[in-house]
């Protein structure tokens, strides 16, 4: 008899045992998926290491990149904020045209749905949006896919826009439309590469750019460890260092590089408006800022 429940019990401990064992294997499955989701993000996979895929990752212009970036939050995120921005700027009356230009527009995906986010919010104001980006191909594909009289697509490379005095894409939209400086003006995950290429120097004149040409400046800043992440397979991919990586001095885990650039921002002439209360799916604040008032 004894015996017997001995049996019963080591049956019953296996099973609980086996169990146990399909539960922690369905949790860390689950687990690493969001781990991959929120931290390896903008990473599109890699087929080979031809010159052109590694100019691509240099710069972050993955062609698939909406493919992996399908869940995303930030077009939500403005159109909730629109009605109070347009106030602040006073824009929010019928017959007032708003201006934004979207730097590092990629395939154009998000620049068409803050055009739609702006229509929807003010059906009765005209809307003019331009998408910019360093990759031919991706601004051709932009332009087919969701190019009008009102959106546009330019190729511009933004460090050479902010570090030349030559006309540039930019400037002859601005002479076209007759406009001193766009409403809004946004960075979404682009300012890192520009940061890994061009080192502090040439980030600090994008965004003494970008901020000279706007009311509006929306930025999603890439965080310390992206940057580790990526100079990291940049040198998997045979293409080695960035120049400027070792030194440079806008640095930090925790936000403390992002909090450096902010400061930058703000010891231009803007103050924080808005801040996603949480990080978004690719573990990423939007922040806004707005010109003050002089
Ligand atoms: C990671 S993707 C982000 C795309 C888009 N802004 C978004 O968040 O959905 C970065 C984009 O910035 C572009 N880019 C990188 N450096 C640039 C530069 N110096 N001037 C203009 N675009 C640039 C890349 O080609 C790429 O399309």
């Amino acid at each position: 008899m004894d015996c017997h429940w001995r049996f019963v019990e080591d049956r019953l401990f296996h099973i609980y045992q086996c169990f146990y064992q399909q539960l922690l294997f369905i949790y860390n499955m689950s687990d690493q998926t969001r781990k991959r989701k929120s931290e390896s993000v903008d990473e599109t996979p890699l087929k080979s290491n031809t010159s052109s895929e590694t100019d691509g990752v240099r710069h972050g212009s993955y062609h698939q990149y909406y493919e992996f970036r399908s869940e995303d939050s930030r077009p939500k995120y403005i159109e909730k904020c629109l009605p109070e921005l347009l106030k602040l700027i006073d824009k929010h009356q019928e017959g007032k045209d708003i201006y934004l230009l979207d730097v590092g527009c990629n395939s154009g995906k998000l620049t068409r749905e803050l055009f739609e986010k702006l229509k929807n919010v003010c059906p009765e104001q005209q809307i003019q949006v331009l998408g910019v980006d360093i990759d031919q191909e991706l601004v051709e594909k932009a332009t087919a896919d969701h190019g009008s009289q009102f959106l546009e697509f330019a190729h511009a490379d933004i460090s050479e826009v902010s570090s030349s005095k030559e006309t540039n894409q930019i400037e002859r939209y601005m002479l076209k439309k007759d406009i001193k400086r766009f409403d809004f003006l946004c960075c979404f995950s682009v300012l890192m590469y520009i940061h890994l290429n061009h080192g502090d120097d040439g980030l600090m004149r994008v965004l003494d750019y970008v901020c000279s040409h706007t009311e509006l400046l929306v930025l999603e800043l890439q965080g310390w460890k992206k940057y580790r992440d990526h100079a990291r397979r940049m040198r998997k991919l045979g293409a080695g260092e960035y120049d400027h990586y070792s030194q440079l001095t806008w640095k930090g885990s925790n936000g403390f590089l992002e909090e450096q650039i902010s400061d930058y921002v703000v010891s231009r002439g803007f103050t924080v408006i808005s801040n996603t209360e949480e990080k978004n799916e690719f573990n990423r604040d939007v922040v806004i800022y707005a010109r003050n008032k002089s």
